[in-house]
């Protein structure tokens, strides 16, 4: 089987002691783009994730990574992907430049020095070349975890919760560096629960309990929701929240500062029912537009009853 996709699963389908943890996941993931997986705890990101690049059999489903069969091919698959695992997975007795060197060894890198040098320059990591990685913070260690991932010029990146716990500095410089990877032609994977990192891809797939809900870039998934947002910005808005908790067409009530999102999807009603509170002047309204956060608490809450 060939493809054009870089990624072109099929039905794939994780069981573990009877529970279904991955359902009939079906993904077509283009060359060089960025593609994000969120999902709450427990959704099965990871699991895909290590059925994608060989390194989980799934018990149902087929397709192609990087042009291979996930089923027969793992081992060109894995010898062509760079996986940063979930939990930091390098040695904290060894220093960056020796994790490294440990690192393209395992990939049989060849003129490894020349290479290892030039990937220790690209990720800035020069100036702690010698220093023991235990000794590292967050952000340094995340650095040379994707450092130790491309060494070998992986085609495909998976990066499983890259970010979390990593200061927004250290975040932003990440996804620059994805951001560039991507525009060398390397096609990145990666899963996170943070939304504004969802806006940084290209394309991003809700997964909810082993669910592909929604898929598709930021802005099909939010015109996608049918959802109208109504910005209420006021300090009294925890008496507002209350007032309007469970009135027609209302159907979530979120607060970000002192601005309520109150979202739902009969447009019309809703508006009938903010109506009069829109007269009391201690608050400014706006029609505004749902954020992902609110879309996918809206996927999760009409779906919640078939999971
Ligand atoms: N080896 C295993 N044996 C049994 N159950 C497993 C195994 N690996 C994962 N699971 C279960 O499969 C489900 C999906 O787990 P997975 O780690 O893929 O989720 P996730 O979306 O990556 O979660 P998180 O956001 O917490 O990382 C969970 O219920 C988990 O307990
Ligand atoms: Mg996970």
């Amino acid at each position: 089987m060939t493809s054009v996709f870089a990624i072109d699963v099929e039905n794939l389908t994780k069981i573990y002691a009877h529970k279904t943890v991955v359902r009939n996941f079906s993904i077509q993931v283009e060359y060089g783009k960025i593609y994000g997986f969120l999902g709450p705890n427990g959704s099965g990101k990871t699991t895909t994730i290590r059925m994608l690049c060989g390194l989980l059999k799934p018990d149902v489903g087929s397709g192609t990574c990087l042009g291979f069969d996930i089923l027969k091919e793992s081992y060109n698959i894995k010898s062509n992907s760079g996986y940063m695992t979930q939990r930091f997975s390098l040695y904290g007795d060894l220093s960056i430049w020796e994790n490294l060197d440990f690192a393209a060894r395992l990939y049989d890198v060849k003129r490894r020095s020349k290479v290892v040098k030039e990937t220790i320059e690209r990720l800035g990591l020069g100036e702690r070349q010698n220093q023991l990685v235990e000794q590292l913070s967050g952000g340094w260690k995340q650095r040379l975890a994707l450092a130790a991932c491309i060494l070998h010029k992986p085609k495909l990146l998976l990066l499983d919760e890259p970010t979390a716990g990593v200061d927004p500095k250290a975040r932003r410089e990440f996804w620059d560096e994805i951001h560039q990877l991507a525009n060398e032609g390397v096609t990145v994977l990666l899963s996170t629960h943070y939304t504004d990192e969802a806006e940084r891809c290209h394309k991003i797939a809700y997964i909810v309990y082993g669910d592909l809900l929604v898929t598709g870039t930021v802005q099909e998934v939010l015109n996608a929701s049918g959802l109208t947002t109504w910005l209420a910005t006021g300090d009294k808005w925890s008496e507002l929240a209350k007032k309007l908790s469970g009135q027609p067409g209302v159907e979530q009530i979120t607060p970000f500062g002192n601005t309520l999102h109150i979202s739902g999807r009969n447009a019309d009603i809703l508006e009938i029912t903010l109506m009069p509170y829109q007269k009391d002047k201690s608050f400014t309204w706006v029609k505004g537009k749902p954020n992902l956060e609110d879309v996918f608490v809206q996927v999760m809450e009409t779906t919640r009853g078939s999971i």
